[in-house]
């Protein structure tokens, strides 16, 4: 029997998901066990790149959260409402969740989790950070037996790749965001990308995950790379650093006396020397360095945006997912070491 798959959204990563949905050959043999069942999208007029029999495709958002014969809801519509209704709605239906919308997660993590605990679901978010990285899935399982003591990331694709192209060519940012936006490398709106507040998002989640924690936004400062001149980054070239974009999380004292410590959260544009691990991280790429204790540093490096890693991301989670589902339904084996059913408490 398959596991029927509810997608919502069409925009890139929802049809980077459907793309590898409707080529299964030489992937995991349960992505052959995969259905398409529904995919709803705001606009019928607007022109895809996929072709998808019509039948399949709806306005109607609310019947694909609410219909009985889904088994997994896929949200990748972005943006804060209707996702976090419908992700409400779909956890009150008895749907599993697959999102990749880090500001949803990152203001009603709270909220969607609880929904989720009490109903017996599972909401699974590797694809809200770091496109194809898998940051997710090892900080709660892989990585959850070390007493976190940093996190910092390069988390944001759009920022990294305007700020490689100003070191690169020495370029304004004006200019350089006006080429990137006529490439598609950064939004129309690039207001979240370029003031900081979706790395703000990405690293909420990564220090709920990290520090066992319910992380507010408020307690993330965040300043973006708008003030970021050429002249800026020719002097800090001449002294042997490069300007990124960093998101830090970071135990203040690292004391194991957990209930005095603090967290520092915070994303600005920060001098990296040269010679660090981060500092040759371009482009659109990510990476996020972890360290802890007793693993040390670890980084974790790849593309940070676009369809094809952040659908690998997202059908990492269906597949997550199904594989549960497909034990529970042989009704031999008791399902364990599946992933935890509230992530941001994973570690705590
Ligand atoms: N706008 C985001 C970025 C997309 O540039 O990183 C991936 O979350």
């Amino acid at each position: 029997m398959a596991f029927k798959i509810g997608l919502l959204g069409l925009g890139t990563v929802g049809t980077g998901t459907v793309q590898i949905l409707l080529n299964p050959a030489q992937r995991h043999p349960l992505v052959q066990e995969l259905e398409l069942y529904r995919v709803g999208v705001r606009s019928l007029a607007k022109p895809r790149s996929v072709a998808l029999p019509p039948s399949l495709i709806t306005t109607d958002l609310d019947a694909i959260v609410t219909d009985p014969e889904v088994d997994i809801v896929v949200e990748v519509i972005g943006g804060l409402e209707p996702a976090r209704s419908l992700i409400l709605k779909a956890i009150a239906h008895g749907k599993h969740v697959v999102t990749a919308n880090k500001a949803a997660i990152a203001r009603y993590g709270a909220e969607i989790f609880t929904a989720a605990e009490a109903a017996g679901v599972y909401v699974l978010l590797e694809a809200a950070v770091g496109g194809g990285i898998p940051v997710i899935e090892p900080l709660k399982q892989s990585l959850c037996a070390n007493r976190i003591l940093t996190v910092t990331g390069i988390i944001n694709g759009t920022t990294n790749y305007i700020l490689t192209r100003m070191q690169t060519e020495g370029g304004d940012f004006a200019d350089i965001l006006a080429d990137a936006q006529r490439l598609g490398y950064a939004e129309a709106d690039p207001t979240a990308d370029v003031d900081g507040m979706d790395a703000a998002d990405k690293i909420a989640i990564l220090a709920s995950l990290a520090f066992g924690g319910r992380i507010k936004l408020p307690e993330v400062h965040c300043e973006g790379i708008r003030q970021v001149s050429a002249a800026d980054i020719a002097y800090a070239d001449k002294l042997g650093f490069v300007i990124k974009l960093l998101a830090v999380a970071k135990r203040e004292s690292q004391l194991p006396t957990e209930s005095t410590e603090q967290l520092q959260l915070r994303v600005h544009p920060t001098l990296v020397p040269k010679s660090h691990p981060l500092a040759s991280v371009n482009d659109v790429n990510n990476a996020i360095l972890i360290e802890g204790d007793p693993i040390g540093q670890v980084m974790f490096f790849g593309p940070g945006a676009g369809a094809g890693p952040t659908a690998s991301a997202i059908m990492a989670d269906i597949l997550n997912i199904a594989a549960i589902l497909k034990v529970q339904q042989s009704g031999t084996v008791r399902s364990h070491g599946t992933p935890v059913l509230d992530p941001l408490l994973a570690c705590s």
